[in-house]
C-alpha cells in the first residue's frame, strides 16, 4: 500500500486577536491549573511508583505543572518483557494498519490536541508558541505522515526476477526491542525517536529526558488514543545510566535511536562493545549528538541577511538547538557594520515567560545548563583573549534566564569558539576579507563536530568554494540562510564527525536502520 508523500503541516501564526491565540491561552491557564500526576506507560498500563518529582516551568520555578512517577531497573525490565510480548502481533499487522495509527495520531496532534501540544511543551520546555507550534505540532506530525510515506516507497521497492524465478525483499523489524532516548530540546525528535522504529514493526522502550516529560507524556496518550497496542512503545523515567544498564546488557536488544550529548553516546557505543557477543543481531546505533555550528560570512555577503540569521539560528530556543549558530566568521570589510546592528538587534529582543507572546527568548532548561552557560560566559568576561559585546548577564531567581550574549573572540581557537555551549551564546571572529580560503580551513578544522552551518555571500565563486571546502564540516550546509530550522522532507538532518551516525531524521534514509531484510528467491 503506496501512501502518496504528504504536505508540511501549515505553521499557525497566532496572531493577536485571532481564534487560535484565544484557544491556546485557554489551553495554557487549563496546564497550569492542572497540576497532572503522570504515570510511566508499560504494556498499555499506567505504572505508578509513588516516587514523585515535581516540574517546573523553567521559567517560572515557584510554579509546580505536575509530578511525575520516577521509576527504577524493575520497570525497565517490565517494559522490555512487555515490549518483546507484543512484538509478534506488532510485526504481523498488515502494514496499512499500522500506517494508520500513525495517520491517525499527527490528525490528533494537529487537530484536537494542537494547542495541548503547544502548552505542554510551551510550559514544560519554556519555548515560545512560534517555537512550540513548529516543534511539537508540524514538525512532529510531519515526522509521522512522512514516515509512513517513506516506508511506503521502501515496501514497494522490489528486486528484478528473471524468467522462472520469483525474487522479493521482506522488510522486516529487527530481531528484539529497540531503545529510544530522547532529548529536551524538541517533543517532535522525541515522538520520532521510538515511531520511526515502531512504524517499521519494532518494539521500543522510550526513555524520554527528564525536562520533556511533561509534553512526552501528551505525545504519548495521543498515541493510545490512536489505537498503538499495548507494549508497543513502552514509556520509562528511569534514569539513564539504569535504562543503558538493563537494555544494553540484553541479549534481544536490537538497537537504540538516540538523541543527546556526545559523552552519552560514545559511552554507549562502549558498553554495547563490552556485550557485543550476547546480542542475537549486531545492533543499530543511531544517534544525533550536537554540534558547534558554525556561520560563515564572504565580503560579498548581504549584511541584513547575515545579522537576522544569526540572531534567529543564535538566539531562538535561547540557542538550545543542537543546529544553532553558535561561532560567526565576520570578514574585516564588514565587521563593524555586522556588529553594530548586531547588537542593536541583540538589544531589541525580549525575554521572558511563554505566556506573554511578545518574548523572543524564554528561559534556559535548568539549573546544570543555566550554570554550565554562565561559567563559559564568565571566562569570557575574565579572559584578554574575548570581549562580551552584548549580554552577558544572568538570573536564576525567578527562572533560568540568560540574556542572549554576543562574545567577539580576539583568537579563533578561544574556548567559545570551539566547545558546545548550548544556551544563548554567540561568539564572532573577525577574519582579515583577503584570507577568506584560509578561513574555510579554520572554519573545519575548529571544532569536532559537523551537524550544521551557513555560508553568507553573493559571489557566486564564494559559495561555491565554501561548500568544496567545507564538504565534511557540516551534514546541513545553508546558503543566505540560518543553520537551524531543517523541515521534514525538505533538508533531511543530521550531521557526522563528533554530531551523530548522520542517519538524516525527516527522509526515508533513517527508515532502513529499523529495518532487516531478508531476501526471499523462488524458483519455478
Ligand atoms: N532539526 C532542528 C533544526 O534544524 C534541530 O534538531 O533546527
Amino acid at each position: 500500500f503506496y501512501f502518496p508523500e504528504p504536505q508540511n503541516e501549515p505553521v499557525y501564526a497566532y496572531a493577536p486577536g485571532s481564534q487560535e491565540r484565544q484557544l491556546l491561552k485557554q489551553q495554557l491557564v487549563h496546564h497550569k491549573a492542572e497540576e497532572l500526576d503522570i504515570p510511566m506507560y508499560i504494556n498499555g498500563q499506567e505504572v505508578r511508583t509513588g516516587q514523585r518529582i515535581a516540574i517546573h516551568p523553567p521559567h517560572e520555578l515557584r510554579h509546580t505543572l505536575g509530578y511525575y512517577h520516577k521509576g527504577d531497573a524493575s520497570h525497565v525490565q517490565a517494559a522490555i518483557d512487555a515490549a518483546l510480548k507484543a512484538k509478534a502481533a506488532w510485526a504481523s499487522m498488515p502494514w496499512e494498519h499500522r500506517a494508520s495509527i500513525f495517520l491517525k495520531a499527527a490528525d490528533l496532534i494537529t487537530d484536537k490536541y494542537r494547542y495541548a501540544m503547544n502548552a505542554t511543551t510551551m510550559l514544560g520546555q519554556s519555548k515560545n508558541v512560534f517555537q512550540a507550534e513548529i516543534d511539537a505540532v508540524c514538525e512532529l506530525a510531519d515526522f509521522l505522515r512522512f514516515n509512513v510515506h517513506y516506508l511506503s516507497e521502501i515496501y514497494a521497492q522490489q528486486p528484478i526476477s528473471p524468467h522462472g524465478v520469483y525474487n522479493r525483499m521482506e522488510y522486516r523489524p529487527l530481531e528484539g526491542f529497540v531503545v529510544a532516548i530522547t532529548p529536551f530540546n524538541f517533543s517532535s525528535i522525541a515522538g520520532n525517536l521510538p515511531t520511526v522504529a515502531a512504524m517499521c514493526g519494532n518494539v521500543v522502550v522510550w526513555k524520554p529526558a527528564e525536562n520533556q516529560i511533561y509534553a512526552a507524556q501528551q505525545f504519548m496518550r495521543i498515541l493510545i488514543e490512536a489505537g498503538l497496542p499495548a507494549g508497543v512503545i513502552n514509556l520509562v523515567f528511569a534514569p539513564g545510566a539504569t535504562v543503558g544498564e538493563i537494555c544494553f546488557n540484553h541479549p534481544d536488544f536490537a538497537g537504540v535511536h538516540f538523541t543527546g550529548s556526545t559523552t552519552v553516546f560514545q559511552d554507549m557505543w562502549n558498553k554495547i562493545g563490552q556485550h557485543i557477543a550476547r546480542y542475537k543481531s549486531y545492533p543499530r546505533i543511531v544517534g544525533e549528538t550536537g554540534g558547534k555550528d558554525f556561520v560563515i560570512a564572504h565580503a560579498s555577503a548581504d549584511i541584513d541577511a547575515v545579522v537576522a540569521n544569526l540572531v534567529r539560528g543564535a538566539f531562538e530556543y535561547q540557542g538550545q538547538k543542537c543546529s544553532a549558530a553558535s561561532r560567526a566568521y565576520l570578514p574585516s570589510n564588514l565587521a563593524d557594520k555586522i556588529v553594530d546592528k548586531l547588537i542593536h538587534e541583540v538589544k531589541t529582543i525580549r525575554m521572558g515567560t511563554v505566556e506573554d507572546f511578545r518574548n523572543f527568548m524564554n528561559a534556559v532548561i535548568d539549573e546544570k545548563a543555566f550554570d554550565k552557560i554562565t561559567g563559559y560566559i564568565e571566562q569570557a568576561r575574565k579572559s584578554p583573549q574575548a570581549q562580551i559585546l552584548v549580554g552577558g548577564n544572568a538570573s536564576k531567581e525567578e527562572g533560568y534566564f540568560i540574556e542572549p550574549t554576543v562574545i567577539e573572540a580576539k583568537d579563533p581557537h578561544f574556548v567559545t569558539m570551539e566547545e558546545e555551549i548550548f544556551g544563548p551564546v554567540l561568539s564572532v571572529y573577525v577574519y582579515d576579507e583577503k584570507h577568506y580560503e584560509e578561513t574555510l580551513d579554520l572554519v573545519d578544522r575548529t571544532s569536532p563536530y559537523a551537524l550544521t552551518g551557513s555560508v553568507f555571500a553573493t559571489d557566486r565563486k564564494a559559495i561555491l568554494l565554501a561548500e568544496q571546502k567545507l564538504v565534511n564540516s557540516a551534514g546541513n550546509f545553508y546558503i543566505n540562510d540560518k543553520p537551524t530550522g531543517a523541515v521534514v522532507g525538505q533538508q533531511p538532518f543530521g550531521g557526522a564527525r563528533a554530531s551523530g551516525t548522520n542517519d538524516k531524521a525527516g527522509s526515508i534514509l533513517n527508515l532502513y536502520r529499523w529495518l532487516s531484510v531478508r531476501t526471499i528467491k523462488e524458483t519455478f
